[in-house]
């Protein structure tokens, strides 16, 4: 289902008790922000099962609907020898251990990893994955149970060259394309222009509704109505000032945040902005 989200990705930051302070900043603010927006938090690998405790003991049932967590990569592979890997099941598995912690009370529970951000350009840039290894972890992700947040986007240059129409629609029909009109329900498509990641740098509204449109497009040829029903989230520099005229496109649903979801302040304006 299309579902306004405002997702932080916290990329390779904050130490678990730094992780912890942002979580909980978040979370006395959720009240505050409209009842229909749904946030994720990304955080490193490290920080997954703290916060699973934590979003696990908010007593306000209210508030607990409209957080989750999220990892941001997992393995290609099921298990095995791989050193250093961490599986999708491992993450889709890790709340089942938090009432086994000692001390923790009886009626301790977490709540489930729900997304994993799968092909965001640092991983592809940086660790060289494909977008047939992104199929892979896309596959095992959703077979674990996770739902994906799926990342695309282009270079100053491939855009500069008029090349983004053709970039995004390789990374949305290698990938996307091989999965089920079952499995696309469990998917979130996240635009991020490298050129706009981190470098204060905003795609226009104009842009990024027009490149929206165009993956929704793509969507809708291969699966028909459902493209109606996914949700697109921008990333790249938005932040308070701009996001309100973004999110207020039609065919963005929201935000994938980087920098600004470190500051618990500036997430909660993001997400206060639809
Ligand atoms: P910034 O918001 O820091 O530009 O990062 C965007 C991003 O890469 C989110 O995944």
């Amino acid at each position: 289902m299309r579902q306004k989200i405002v997702a932080g990705n916290w990329k390779m930051n904050t130490t678990i008790s730094e992780g912890i302070e942002l979580a909980n900043n978040i979370i006395a603010k959720l009240g505050e922000i409209p009842q229909d927006v749904h946030l994720v938090l990304c955080s490193p690998f490290t920080h997954l099962f703290p916060l699973s405790k934590i979003v696990g003991d908010i007593k306000c049932p209210g508030c607990r609907s409209k957080i989750s967590i999220g990892a941001q990569n997992c393995a290609n592979k099921d298990n095995g020898a791989y050193t250093g890997e961490v599986s999708a099941k491992m993450i889709a598995t890790l709340h089942e251990a938090v009432g086994t912690i000692a001390g923790a009370p009886e009626d301790a529970e977490g709540v489930k990893v729900e997304y994993v951000i799968i092909g965001h350009s640092e991983r592809r840039g940086y660790y060289g994955e494909t977008n047939a290894i992104l199929l892979e972890k896309t596959k095992l992700a959703l077979s674990s149970g996770l739902k994906v947040i799926y990342c695309v986007g282009e270079e100053l240059s491939q855009r500069e060259a008029g090349k983004h129409f053709d970039i995004v629609g390789e990374e949305i029909k290698s990938v996307l394309y091989e999965l089920t009109p079952e499995q696309m329900k469990n998917i979130v498509v996240a635009y991020e222009p490298i050129w706009a990641i981190g470098t204060g740098k905003t795609a226009t509204s104009d842009q990024a509704q027009e490149i929206h449109a165009f993956i929704r497009k793509t969507i809708e040829e291969k699966f028909g109505a459902l493209a109606q029903d996914i949700t697109i989230l921008y990333g790249g520099s938005c932040k308070p000032s701009n996001a309100k005229e973004l999110f207020s496109q039609p065919d963005i649903d929201g935000g994938l945040i980087g920098g600004a979801a470190l500051k618990g302040e500036d997430f909660i304006a993001i997400a206060q902005s639809y």
